[in-house]
């Protein structure tokens, strides 16, 4: 049976509204940052959208992290607590956000800004050598646009497993950028995910593309929240 995945993109902005459902973490976090509203947007994002598929109040919601490479409390993958089942993902550039919600599986999910995919040796540094050709001749917006595909279908991969960019993009190898979203293999020594499916996301700006993993062989279906 197919898997549904509750997805909400929002653009950043300065709103006081959402730094007022942050919690007191949130907002000492969001205080050391250079440039607050993106964090502030997102964080606000999940609460909302959070809040309003669990029927809670956004700004009572609580989150532990956990990370999966050294077991602290102090970084890695959010999680809600209370809330047995439920899963959700956090990306956010500094023009948009995302949050991607799934009941019963892991999921991750990453939105890419198609500036930040413009830097000399993105393939050295994200690619396999066998994925450089899927990426043919194009070049300009179309380079753009492909790079911020596949990189945002790796991280999000990645984030799904909760070991982020402790794995090497370049040993998690995507579908190319013309093709359907899929996990093609797997090189890294860290486990491979016993199941994974992979769908890119239609986001409603056109300079940045996402995608969303869940861990499960099941088929993904991205629904508006
Ligand atoms: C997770 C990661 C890929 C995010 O990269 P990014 O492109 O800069 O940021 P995004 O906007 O897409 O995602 C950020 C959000 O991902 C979530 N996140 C953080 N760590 C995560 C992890 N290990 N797995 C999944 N999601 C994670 C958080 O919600 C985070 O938002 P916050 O920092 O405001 O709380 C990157 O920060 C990373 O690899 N972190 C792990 C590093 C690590 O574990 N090192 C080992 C320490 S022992």
């Amino acid at each position: 049976m197919p898997v549904r995945i509750t997805v909400r993109e929002a653009g950043v902005s300065d709103s006081p509204d959402d730094l007022a459902i942050l919690g007191a973490g949130e907002r000492a976090r969001a205080g050391r940052k250079r440039e607050a509203a993106p964090f502030v947007t997102g964080h606000a994002l999940v609460r909302r959208v959070l809040g309003e598929l669990l029927d809670r109040d956004p700004a009572a919601l609580e989150f532990a992290r956990r990370c999966a490479t050294c077991g602290s409390d102090q970084h890695g993958k959010p999680s809600l607590v209370n809330a047995p089942g439920w899963h959700f993902s956090l990306s956010y550039t500094g023009a948009g956000a995302i949050v991607a919600v799934a009941q019963g599986v892991e999921v991750g999910v990453d939105i890419e800004d198609l500036t930040d995919a413009d830097f000399e040796g993105f393939a050295r540094t994200t690619l396999a050598a066998d994925e450089v050709a899927g990426f043919g001749s194009l070049d300009g917006h179309d380079l753009l646009v492909a790079r911020a595909r596949v990189w945002a279908r790796k991280e999000a991969v990645l984030k799904a497993t909760g070991r982020g960019l402790v794995v090497d993009p370049s040993e998690v190898l995507v579908s190319g950028p013309g093709e359907p979203a899929r996990l093609v293999d797997w090189r890294a020594e860290e486990p491979r995910p016993a199941q994974i499916s992979l769908a890119d996301v239609d986001v409603t700006t056109d300079d940045h593309r996402a995608a969303v993993a869940a861990l499960t062989d099941e088929q993904l279906v991205v629904e508006p929240a």
